[in-house]
């Protein structure tokens, strides 16, 4: 448990595809001989801000005293020369939070990979000696055993981090006092995702039509936990009534070997997810219903030409995905419902296509999480902030999972 659970922390600011991210890597060392790192800051805001625009997932919900901060920022922003006067390099300390272990990212150029415009002005770093320099410490979970309370300065801002649901057994002794929250919440000071999706700015030229016709497979799943709080093995048992589906991974019969696997795109064997393109739907069910809780489980088939049939306890609508991005579990009174529709796509090519034309347009990436806490620490002055353990639970651990209430027994 405790390794999967490291593990799927290192999800947060997975890369999701390969491809795009290389495209991002390709396009990155063109220009990353970044020299002189104040004179940049002005068309690196540009750059952001241009980026921003390709987000489509929202950021995360502002009080009214983040906004006004935010248009403070905004004329900060007009007047670059004054910003540059004030900027300082800052360091955010990754206390015990494990670093994308699934595909071995190295920590120190990952914000220049990821194309973050900050990544010259702040540094990401493991080494607890700087602990005394850091103006951000990323917690885990917890404090964890020793933590560096004696060194700790009013400017710093602690942040509790976590990227599992709360569904899982009681609330862990988080330690306290925190400053910021980072998970997959959208209420969460810095929103952190598992990926995100962006729009192109160069359209595919895919012709689904075609790849349709194609597909040799009707409904796929892979899986590797088989029993889970959202109960999903028995709403797939159910489904398996009304139409086929072929399971892979440690809960299938065949049990076939696709697991994840250190070093690879997404924790998979790529081979794995291609097998996944013969078919229509891939079944992307959550280990947990829980409020906001969408992983890589969706995001990975966004970058592949299938169509992902969601169960999960997220408002997809709040978290900026498209009706016609997925199909959902939760719009179906029951599994046999549900089966009845995919077998309608599946009979109607001009149905089923509208769910895959819009991947022309959209991809999925690495969340910028760890970029919009360097900007945040570059250049907004957020005013200090408490969370004590019980704000934590009443955030994080309070009424944010729910029962299934779509398998009768
Ligand atoms: C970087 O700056 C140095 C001096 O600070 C200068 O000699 C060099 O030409 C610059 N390189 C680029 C690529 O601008
Ligand atoms: C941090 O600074 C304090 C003095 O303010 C010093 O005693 C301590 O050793 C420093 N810690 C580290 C890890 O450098
Ligand atoms: C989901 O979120 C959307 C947008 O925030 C909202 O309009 C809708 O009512 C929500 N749906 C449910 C079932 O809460
Ligand atoms: C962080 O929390 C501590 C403890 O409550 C507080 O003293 C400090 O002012 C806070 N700092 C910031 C920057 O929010």
């Amino acid at each position: 448990m405790k390794k999967r659970h490291r593990a799927l922390i290192g999800f947060f600011l997975l890369v999701i595809a390969a491809i795009e991210i290389r495209n991002l890597y390709d396009s990155l060392r063109g220009s990353s001989s970044s020299n002189g790192t104040e004179e940049k800051t002005k068309d690196d805001l540009e750059a952001l801000e241009q980026r921003d625009q390709h987000r489509v997932q929202p950021k995360p919900l502002l009080n009214e005293e983040d906004q006004n901060k935010q248009s403070n920022n905004k004329e900060a922003r007009s007047n670059p020369e004054k910003t540059n006067l004030q900027l300082k390099r800052k360091t955010v300390l990754l206390w015990n939070w494990e670093w994308l272990p699934d595909i071995g990212e190295p920590l120190d150029t990952v914000l220049e990979r990821s194309n973050c415009p900050h990544h010259h002005l702040c540094k990401l770093t493991k080494d607890k000696r700087l602990v005394n320099i850091s103006d951000a410490l990323i917690f885990h979970r917890s404090l964890g055993p020793n933590p560096p309370l004696a060194f700790r300065r009013p400017e710093q801002r602690w942040i509790w981090a976590e990227g599992e649901p709360p569904c899982f057994g009681p609330m862990p002794d988080t330690g306290e006092p925190y400053n910021w929250t980072l998970t997959y919440r959208l209420e969460s000071d810095l929103y952190g995702p598992y990926s995100q999706i962006y729009r192109r700015e160069k359209p595919l030229q895919k012709d689904y039509m075609s790849i349709v016709k194609a597909k040799t497979g009707l409904v796929a799943w892979m899986v590797s936990h088989c029993p889970t709080p959202s109960r999903r093995m028995d709403y797939v048992k159910e489904l398996q009534k009304y139409i086929d589906i072929d399971i892979y991974g440690r809960c299938g019969p065949g049990k076939v070997k696709c697991l994840k696997e250190p070093g690879k795109i997404m924790g998979y064997e790529e081979q794995c997810l291609r097998k996944l393109e013969n078919y229509k739907f891939y079944l992307s069910f959550e280990n947990s219903l829980a409020v906001d809780y969408v992983t890589e489980k969706f995001f990975k088939t966004v970058n592949i030409d299938v169509v992902a049939v969601v169960r999960s306890g997220a408002n997809m609508t709040r978290l900026g995905f498209h009706k016609d991005w997925y199909i959902n579990t939760a719009d179906f009174s029951s599994p046999k419902e549900l089966a009845d529709y995919l077998k309608k796509l599946d009979a109607n090519d001009d149905l089923y296509v509208k769910y895959l034309e819009w991947k022309n347009y959209y991809y999925s990436a690495m969340s910028t999480t760890l970029c919009r806490l360097c900007e945040r620490l570059l250049y907004h002055d957020d005013p200090p902030k408490t969370y004590t353990k019980d704000d934590i639970r009443r955030f994080f651990y309070t009424g944010n999972c729910f029962k299934p209430n779509d398998i009768v027994r």
